[in-house]
């Protein structure tokens, strides 16, 4: 059976119809789902009730995956699903908990950050909990040309303690990284503009999360400048927000879009995710 693609929303985000989840796709389908990512930047799954072996499997198809940094948020037995989870069990979280609950793009703190990441529900609070993607092609395009040509020449930094000493500071369920943590996560340069390398598009590619400023350029020289950029990038016809059901697989583009987990549910209602995570190449 053929796939077929449906567009879910006006600025990113479209329904993938038709895919096998757990037998192997065949050359052409891997193609036209990675061409379907570059082109929506986010892609849904229904009805993925598969397993976690099932979801590696799957995952791998479209590139190597990598184990998280932060070693302790792992499935076990599984370095590959990293768990974003509020659910205790004997009082230890299962996972990394307050994840992603500020705009970023996942490991842009690294050299060579993440191609995509595959999240797959696993349990879900009857309302809230909503992720959203913003559409970073969107945001380069509708900047000014003098506002294009300037930023084509610059480089950001990309810190991730930059989370921990802001979003995580008040939080004792997210203690700072420790110095070998620190050691694998030294601030990274990446071009504030980026290539797709699919889609040759261009991309904004900051984000709140873990962008400090830009290279060579004083704090307050870069801040007034991201603070802009990051308002921009969130307009809401930038944006795809996705309400959750247990089961949906979200594979989105961390090359194109950000994204945003919100934290406006109750949170003694168990809110549990896994996720793969491709490796990806240097930006250019
Ligand atoms: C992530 C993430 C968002 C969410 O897994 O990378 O940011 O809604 N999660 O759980
Ligand atoms: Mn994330």
């Amino acid at each position: 059976m053929g796939m077929s693609i449906r567009r879910l929303a006006a600025a990113c985000g479209a329904e993938v119809i038709g895919a096998d989840l757990v037998r192997p796709l065949d050359a052409a389908a891997v193609q036209q789902i990675h061409r379907a990512l570059g082109e929506h930047g986010v892609l849904l799954f229904r009805d993925a009730g598969i397993t976690p072996e099932q979801h590696i499997a799957f995952s791998r198809q479209f590139g190597p995956l990598e184990a998280h940094v932060v070693g302790e948020f792992h499935l076990a037995g599984h370095p590959e699903v990293f768990v974003v989870s509020n659910v205790r069990e004997e009082g230890r979280l299962k996972g990394a908990v307050y994840a992603g609950q500020y705009w970023h793009s996942d490991l842009s703190y690294m050299s060579k950050p993440s191609l995509g990441s595959l999240l797959l529900c696993r349990e879900m609070p009857e309302v809230g909990g909503d992720t959203m993607w913003a559409n970073m092609y969107l945001a380069y395009e509708t900047l000014s040309g003098p506002m294009k040509r300037f930023l084509g020449g610059l480089k950001a930094v990309h810190d991730y303690s930059h989370a921990y000493d802001t979003y995580f500071a008040a939080l004792k369920e997210r203690p700072p990284l420790t110095p070998e943590q620190k050691a694998k996560t030294p601030p990274v340069e990446h071009p504030v503009i980026r290539t797709h390398p699919v889609t040759g598009k261009k991309a904004l590619y900051v984000n709140p999360g873990f962008t400090t400023g830009f290279a060579g350029m004083p704090e307050e020289e870069s801040r007034p400048i991201l603070d802009f950029l990051f308002r921009h990038a969130t307009r809401p016809e930038f944006i795809y927000r996705h309400k959750w059901s247990v089961d949906d697989l979200l594979f989105w583009d961390n090359r194109c879009t950000m994204h945003y987990a919100l934290a406006d549910y109750d949170f003694t209602v168990r809110r549990h995710m896994h996720r793969t995570t491709l490796a990806g190449d240097e930006p250019f």
